[in-house]
C-alpha cells in the first residue's frame, strides 16, 4: 500500500503501518537523510525479509532506529564517556553510532559482530512509526542492494513497489545523503561513514576525531574492515560514470569538455549550474544539481540526479566533483563509489 503524508501524518494509517511492524512485515518510512525500509529489529524473520527485498549480502549488517534515548540501553551496553557524548550532541539527528551490542539484538542484525549500530532519526513520520510500533526498526536505505539511495518517492516505488507490505510517502528527504556512522575506537570517533555531521562538528565536541582511511579509498572484498557496508558497489547506476573535480574553475571546465568530447558528446552531465553554459553540451543533456557554492543542495540532490541520468541514452555519465571539505566529504565519498573510483583530479 502507498500512504501520502507529505502534508499531515494519518493517525488511521499509522495505526495500519505500526501493526504491519508489528506484525512482522516491511514498511518503507521516510527519515531526514533517506528513506528506509523496517522491520521490527527483534524479530529475526522481519529482519530477514530486508535482506531478500534488497538483495542485500548477509554479511553488511543493519542500523537499528530509535524514538529515544532512553531506548538506547535495551539494545546496547558498556556505553563509554566518549560515546554518551556523542550521543548527547548529535542525536537525535543524522548520525548513527555503533556501540556494544546486547544479546537481545537477532544475529541477523549485526550480521554476527559484537557491535550494533544504532540511530535516531529526526523526522516527525519516522518518529511516529518507531514510538507507535513499539519496537525498535532495523533499516537499511530504501533501495536494491548497490543501487542509489532513495530519496525520492517515485524512484522507490518503481524499484520496491510489491517487495514491502507499505510506502509512506513524506517528500522529498532533507539531507539526501545517509547518516554519519561512528564508531569509537580507544576514545576517538572514527568515521567510518561520511555524512552531514562532519570531522569538524565531531572535532568541536570530543576534541579528536579521526576519518577512516577507506572512506576515499576502494577496499577489497577480503579486506579487513571496520565496516562492511564499504566493500560494497554503491550508489551505482547502470551506465559507466567519471568523476570529475579540479580546484581551479577553467581546469574544471577545460578538463570537463575534453571529457565531453572524449565521448563524442554522447554523454550525460551532472554538475552545478554556474557551469552550465561553460561545458559543451546541450541542454537536454546536462542535469542541474545546483549551486557549487551549496553543498547541501548538491547532496540533496545527487541521488536523484544519478538515477535521472541513467534513464537518458547516453555511453557514459560525467560527474563534477566538489571539495573534499565539510559536507563536501560525504559527497565526493558517495560519488567516488558510484563512479567505481574512476576520479580525474587536479
Ligand atoms: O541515514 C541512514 O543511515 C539510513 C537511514 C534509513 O537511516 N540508513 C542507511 O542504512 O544508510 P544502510 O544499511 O544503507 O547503511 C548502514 C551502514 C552500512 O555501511 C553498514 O555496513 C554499517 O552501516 N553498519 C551497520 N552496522 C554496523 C556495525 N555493527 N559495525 C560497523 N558498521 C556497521
Ligand atoms: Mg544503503
Amino acid at each position: 500500500m502507498y500512504y501520502n503524508w507529505k502534508e499531515q501524518t494519518n493517525t488511521e494509517e499509522l495505526k495500519i503501518v505500526c501493526n504491519l511492524i508489528k506484525n512482522g512485515e516491511l514498511v518503507v518510512f521516510p527519515t531526514e537523510t533517506v528513506y528506509g525500509i523496517g522491520a521490527n529489529a527483534l524479530d529475526a524473520n522481519a529482519v530477514g525479509k530486508i535482506f531478500i527485498a534488497k538483495g542485500r549480502p548477509s554479511d553488511n549488517p543493519l542500523i537499528i532506529h530509535l524514538a529515544d534515548k532512553r531506548n538506547i540501553e535495551d539494545i546496547a551496553q558498556n556505553i563509554t564517556e566518549v560515546e554518551q557524548k556523542l550521543i548527547d550532541n548529535f542525536m537525535p539527528g543524522p548520525f548513527t553510532i555503533i556501540l556494544k551490542r546486547k544479546d537481545i539484538v537477532p544475529d541477523i542484525v549485526t550480521a554476527g559482530l559484537d557491535t550494533v549500530a544504532v540511530r535516531i532519526p529526526n523526522n516527525i513520520i519516522a518518529k511516529a512509526i518507531i514510538t507507535f510500533s513499539g519496537v525498535p526498526i532495523a533499516a537499511p536505505s530504501a533501495n536494491i542492494s548497490g543501487k542509489p539511495s532513495g530519496t525520492n518517492i517515485e524512484d522507490i516505488r518503481k524499484e520496491l513497489e510489491g517487495k514491502v507490505s507499505a510506502i509512506v510517502d513524506g517528500g522529498k528527504t532533507d539531507i539526501g545523503l545517509e547518516s554519519t556512522v561512528v564508531k569509537v575506537i580507544d576514545e576517538v570517533p572514527v568515521i567510518l561513514r561520511p555524512g552531514k555531521v562532519t570531522p569538524d562538528d565531531i572535532k568541536n565536541v570530543i576534541g579528536k576525531v579521526k576519518l577512516d582511511e577507506k572512506v576515499f579509498k576502494k577496499v577489497d572484498e577480503d579486506e579487513n574492515i571496520e565496516s562492511p557496508g564499504m566493500k560494497y558497489r554503491h550508489y551505482s547506476p547502470e551506465k559507466p560514470c567519471q568523476l570529475i573535480y579540479c580546484e581551479n574553475e577553467l581546469d574544471q571546465i577545460f578538463y570537463m569538455n575534453k571529457f565531453i568530447n572524449l565521448y563524442n558528446k554522447n554523454v550525460v552531465v551532472i554538475g552545478s549550474e554556474e557551469y552550465k553554459e561553460k561545458y559543451n553540451i546541450s541542454k537536454d543533456r546536462f542535469i542541474n544539481i545546483g549551486t557549487k557554492n551549496n553543498l547541501d543542495q548538491i547532496a540533496q540532490n545527487i541521488y536523484s540526479a544519478i538515477r535521472e541520468a541513467d534513464k537518458l541514452e547516453a555511453e557514459i555519465i560525467l560527474i563534477e566533483g566538489v571539495k573534499k571539505e565539510g559536507l563536501g566529504i560525504a559527497i565526493m565519498n558517495r560519488l567516488l563509489r558510484t563512479c567505481g573510483y574512476n576520479f580525474f583530479e587536479k
